[in-house]
């Protein structure tokens, strides 16, 4: 079994796109990943299990911070690691680009991902009301501290 993550590309958008549409109540369509791809800001990576599709991350790279826009897991694949997979690539994305942080945001119930992030290293620091609609909810704001590369603890 080889395990593979890949930067997204026009093809795997739509794989992205499905889960997406799959998981979330106000998917992003698949024209809009395609329109990351040409945004030097936006990284989304895509793992693979030999040659099927098990999830996605995306990122945007803002200045002193990665800010996580997503992460998702086909629901087959779900509770054997690959999320963490996934949040460990962010954070290696996030320190060859000197960024000392990544924050990112969760509905208030989702308690799968609230867990992921915990037991990646990340801290609830605020909530935001009402953040969500559709249906509506609070987000609970996280983020980490990453050590940039060749920096010491
Ligand atoms: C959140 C999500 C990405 C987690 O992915 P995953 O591959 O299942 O997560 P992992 O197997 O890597 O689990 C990592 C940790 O998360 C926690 N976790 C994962 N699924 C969980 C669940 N159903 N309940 C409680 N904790 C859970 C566990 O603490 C786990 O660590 P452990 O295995 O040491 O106990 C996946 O549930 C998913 O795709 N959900 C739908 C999309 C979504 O809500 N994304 C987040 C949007 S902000």
């Amino acid at each position: 079994m080889t395990i593979s993550i890949n930067e997204m590309t026009g093809d795997t958008a739509r794989l992205v796109a499905g889960l997406e549409a799959k998981c979330f109540s106000d998917p992003w369509p698949y024209e809009s990943f395609i329109n990351t791809l040409a945004n030097e800001h936006a990284q989304y990576y895509t793992i693979h299990r030999d040659y099927a599709f098990v999830g996605y991350i995306g990122m945007y790279n803002l200045i002193d911070e990665v800010s996580i826009i997503n992460v998702a897991i086909e629901p087959a694949y779900r509770g054997t690691g690959y999320g963490r997979m996934l949040m460990e690539r962010a954070e290696d994305f996030a320190k060859n680009h000197g960024c000392p942080m990544i924050t990112l945001e969760v509905r208030e119930s989702n308690t799968p991902a609230r867990r992921l992030y915990e037991v990646c290293g990340y801290q609830a620091y605020a909530v935001q009301k009402n953040y969500y609609t559709n249906p509506k909810e609070d987000a609970v704001l996280y983020r980490k501290a990453v050590n940039r590369l060749g920096m010491r603890n």
